[in-house]
């Protein structure tokens, strides 16, 4: 079995999975099982050949998410075959990477783009998980979980009237901006922020995106009042709805969201709040919570599951009962893993102030990270964001390429050009990120030394 060859696992001294792997299908003598599971052990079928270059052979771009290609983790340029690229599980905050035939643990900082803020096989949220896998995840009717869950919904977000539930955060905030249509029957957006890859949400740099799917919509940037101002202008009577992601960076500037908030209100359209990655991290109502200015629609995903898929339209009930009256459905929308998941999620939400512990232990983590860029007086390198989810900035692209690289060979994944988000279970882990990152900014400064 592939977790024969763990080294060792942070804060557990038991290796095993906490659910079988298909590894476990086959026998020793790697004869196929009663199961039918083929012969042998998967992982070993070309174990000499890098991860990489076999996810590029088969998947364009070698991964299927964006922020999780090669270029993106590393930065441009060729990989020493010595950074791993791949992991093969997964527990607390840390990843087992492959490396080579072995593998490393290494603490992860970016909680799978901040879709974990528990940690990574949480027991409780895994046994919520397998048990409802294990009554069966999909029926011909809704699943019980799906009204449960909304109800829950409903008493942890401020705005949350109704819920729609979807699979991911692209989904849900396209389904939010249908229901904003469908409630006004207008077709103008002025968004600001990065909402997923769907055809209305991508930028201009995006190809293959015909251009009439674009032109309902004015973008603006963050936290500018004025540009907020001219483009609700610009729209007129055909405002539908104003679409904020509210934290990007830093927290924004209260007259740009009560503005955001006051023009909606006065032009008859629906303000929208993209809470994906503040929903259960700044507050279990993300921003809009933690501001006290109501959305009329808002969009949960990520924490909300703790890595489960599932995405949550939710809002005040006269606009979400637009949903009825236009199109917005998936086979597996009410799917009841991510809802298993999700109500783990809300237990561990109503156990104990999540929120208020990542903001500590995210201020522990990048405290850590700016007492060894102080240490080591590198120029050009900046810790900024909020506690809970923050981020490196590095002035030189190679000096951050050849941070992310060196961080990772001594046990620490930082997240290149984005955030890095905190989890409960970065508590125990403080020192190692300390570690990795001190050793990666000596490495960097013998480089440049030795130049
Ligand atoms: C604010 C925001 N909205 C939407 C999305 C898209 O979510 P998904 O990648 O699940 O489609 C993301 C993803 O990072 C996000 O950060």
């Amino acid at each position: 079995m592939i977790w024969d060859k763990f080294r060792r696992s942070r804060g557990d001294e038991s290796t095993e999975p906490a659910v079988p792997s298909v590894d476990d299908a086959a026998s020793e003598d790697g004869e196929p099982d009663d199961d039918g599971f083929p012969e042998g052990d998967p992982e070993a079928v070309g174990e000499h050949e890098p991860w990489a270059s076999r996810a590029a052979a088969v998947i364009p771009g070698g991964s299927s998410t964006g922020s999780k290609r090669p270029e993106a983790l590393f930065g441009e340029g060729p990989l020493d075959e010595t950074i791993p690229t791949h992991y093969s599980r997964a527990r607390g905050c840390s990843l087992f990477v492959v490396d080579g035939d072995s593998e490393l643990e290494v603490v992860d900082c970016t909680m799978a783009l901040g879709s974990v803020a528990i940690g990574y096989a949480d027991s409780h949220v895994t046994s919520v998980v397998v048990q409802a896998a294990s009554l069966g995840n999909v029926g011909g009717m809704p699943n019980v979980l799906e009204v449960s869950v909304a109800e829950r919904l409903c008493d942890f977000i401020p705005c949350a009237e109704q819920v729609r539930f979807l699979k991911s955060g692209a989904e849900a905030v396209s389904a939010a901006v249908r229901i904003a249509r469908t409630y006004t029957a207008r077709d103008r957006i002025v968004c600001a922020g990065y909402f997923g890859w769907h055809d209305w949400a991508s930028g201009d740099d995006v190809a293959g995106i015909p251009a009439g799917a674009r032109t309902d919509v004015a973008r603006v940037p963050f936290d500018d009042v004025q540009a907020l101002e001219d483009a609700v202008r610009g729209a007129g009577s055909s405002l539908a709805a104003i679409v904020i992601e509210p934290v990007v960076e830093r927290l924004p500037s209260p007259e740009w969201i009560a503005r955001a908030r006051a023009l909606a209100t006065e032009n008859g359209a629906v303000l929208i709040f993209d809470e994906m990655k503040t929903g259960f991290r700044l507050k279990p109502g993300g921003y809009g919570e933690l501001s006290g200015v109501e959305p009329d629609v808002a969009v949960f995903g990520k924490a909300m599951a703790n890595g489960f898929s599932i995405a949550a339209v939710v809002g005040r009930a006269d606009v979400m009962d637009a949903a009825r009256r236009t199109w917005i459905s998936s086979t597996l929308a009410g799917e009841t893993v991510g809802l298993a998941a999700t109500h783990a999620v809300l237990d561990w939400h109503e156990k104990e102030d999540v929120c208020a512990t990542l903001a500590t232990v995210g201020a522990a983590m990048r405290g850590a990270v700016d007492r060894a860029v102080v240490a080591c007086g590198l120029p050009g390198i900046k810790l900024s964001g909020l506690d809970q989810m923050w981020r490196i900035e590095f002035d030189e692209p190679n000096v951050e390429r050849a941070f992310v690289r060196h961080a990772l060979v001594n046990g620490a994944l930082f997240k290149r050009g984005a955030y890095n988000f905190a989890a409960l279970a970065h508590e125990e882990a403080i020192g190692d990120i300390e570690a990795a990152a001190s050793a990666a900014l000596v490495a960097i400064r013998e480089e440049q030394h030795g130049r």
